[in-house]
């Protein structure tokens, strides 16, 4: 798809670790999509709850909702992933879709991805953030460093329409949204972070 610049416009899965229906995670990734709609087509994806658990057994043939999910995420420049934090970690049903893709090496080597996160505690989902990076890194997916954004205490963030409506984080989310856009370009061109 072009802008109006000539330029291309990324397309970016966005994975919420929550099926819940109101969750904070999934209303960031919509947020996302709106904030940077001139620079990426964010889709979020919606079918994380017909991927089954993980089995190796279960493997051949492959379940329809894990190749549902892996055709989402061959199909996207890059990935989006807002995590809420369960026990100072990821939710399961993030980590065994993250399982479920890795089974396709491919898939997830070199893939730009971006990381943020919202909880309703005080530490902004910092410790679930560190565990999605800790599990990409044993993938390949190019994550991206900075900026950060860690969303403490959500419910005050959001209006009753879900919307979000603090500034502080609106603007934060603007910057993530900016900055991953570059770093998608930058992978593409085999730009490789220093260190
Ligand atoms: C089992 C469970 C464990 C949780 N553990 C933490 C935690 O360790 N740290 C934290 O900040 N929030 C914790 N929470 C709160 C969630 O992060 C919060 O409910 C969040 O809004 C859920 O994300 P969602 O709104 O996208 O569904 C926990 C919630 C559940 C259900």
């Amino acid at each position: 798809m072009n802008t109006s610049e000539g330029e291309t416009l990324k397309s970016v899965l966005g994975i919420a670790g929550s099926l819940r229906r109101a969750s904070y995670n999934r209303r960031l990734l919509n947020e996302a999509a709106h904030l940077g709609r001139e620079e990426l087509r964010l889709r979020v994806y919606e079918e994380l709850d017909q991927v089954p658990l993980f089995n190796e057994e279960h493997e051949h043939p492959i379940p329809h909702g894990v190749l549902h999910l892996r055709e989402a995420v061959r199909a996207a420049d890059g990935l989006l992933i807002a995590t809420p934090e369960y026990n100072q970690s990821m939710p399961g049903i993030l980590k065994n879709a993250i399982d479920w893709i890795s089974r396709e090496e491919a898939l997830l080597k070199g893939k730009p991805v971006a990381i943020i996160g919202a909880t309703i505690g005080s530490w902004g989902t910092r410790l679930a953030q560190a565990a999605v990076r800790q599990t990409l890194a044993a993938t390949g997916a190019r994550v991206m460093p900075q900026p950060m954004l860690f969303i403490a205490r959500a419910g005050e963030r959001f209006d009753s329409d879900g919307r979000l409506h603090d500034v502080a984080t609106v603007s934060g989310l603007t910057e993530v949204v900016r900055a991953f856009r570059l770093w998608i370009d930058m992978q593409a061109f085999g730009v490789r972070p220093r260190g």
